[in-house]
């Protein structure tokens, strides 16, 4: 199924500069950004531990900034009681008050209950667009694929290619959408007991530390920035083609098992936050 490698090097030196697909290494396109001592890469690079204990959490941030693409990564949560921790994978572009971000943040919780996954969009500083969903399977025992597609037509957030979160782009309609903002790729591990299970009831039990996330395919496609001025509006980027532009059949079709089955929170539908609906929650999926 995967390319070889000196195919993906063929493939890369032809689009040096604009958008190159291989397989990354943390250190080719991360650096740590919050205590070196509890990130440690494994597997000769390809992987690595988060660790969170009583002295630190953790994070790590993207080299660059990318405007539109894709940002896929294999993660494998914390095992056990995980109560009161909180892993998050998300995209920002770090401008004040007006800044644009996409967010994974994954709650754990008592051993046996299940993990939930929270997303939020934020579109020009303005967020409170949380989502949230508890996973249908065991996120600490297996890896499995969690993604941002970010492109002129939507940001679409999935696990294992089943979308959770949808948000269109409805410029049109005076409602704000991310497009001009290129955004860092970061990712942390931290404690966060005041509000993370069960709104802050469960508190993190520290016997149980050190807590241990691993991270491994690490797969960026997009506009580098610094890169290209011209790659970001590109229509031959593989990210903005008609099969990217919305859900197909059988996405639509795992997106609304999702929300069937599994969703537990939609501000879209809280009634006591947004007496009147969000424009965009009018705007269809
Ligand atoms: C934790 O488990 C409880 C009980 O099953 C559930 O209500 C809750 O949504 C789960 N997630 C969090 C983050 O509290």
């Amino acid at each position: 199924m995967e390319l070889s490698f000196s195919l993906l090097l063929i493939l890369c030196i032809s689009f040096v500069g604009q958008v190159c697909a291989r397989p990354a290494t943390f250190l080719q396109d991360f650096r740590v950004t919050w205590s070196d001592s509890h990130i440690r890469q494994i597997q000769g690079g390809s992987a690595i531990q988060l660790v969170l204990d009583q002295s630190s959490g953790c994070g790590f941030a993207s080299k660059n900034q990318y405007l539109f693409g894709r940002v896929s990564m294999k993660i494998k949560l914390i095992p056990g009681d995980s109560a009161g921790t909180v892993t998050a994978f998300y995209m920002n572009s770090d401008i004040d008050n007006v800044w644009d971000e996409l967010d994974f943040e994954f709650l754990g919780n008592r051993s046996g209950q299940p993990y939930t996954v929270q997303t939020n969009l934020y579109a020009h500083g303005k967020g409170d667009r949380e989502q949230r969903v508890n996973l249908w399977f065991d996120p600490s025992a297996a890896f499995h694929t969690y993604s941002i597609l970010w492109n002129h037509h939507h940001v679409v957030f999935s696990i294992d290619d089943v979308p959770i979160q949808v948000y269109q782009n409805n410029e049109v309609r005076g409602i704000p959408y991310p497009k001009s903002q290129p955004m860092g790729v970061y990712s942390t591990l931290w404690e966060a007991d005041d509000w993370a299970t069960r709104g802050g009831l469960e508190k993190i039990d520290w016997s149980k530390a050190p807590f241990y996330a691993y991270y491994t395919a690490f797969d960026i496609e997009g506009c580098s920035v610094p890169g290209p001025a011209a790659c970001a509006s590109n229509p031959s980027n593989w990210w903005e083609a008609p099969a990217y532009q919305e859900l197909d059949a059988l996405q639509a079709r795992r997106y609304k098992w999702v929300r069937m089955n599994h969703l537990i929170y939609d501000y879209c539908s809280d009634k006591s936050r947004y007496p009147v609906p969000p424009p965009e929650c009018y705007a269809g999926i």
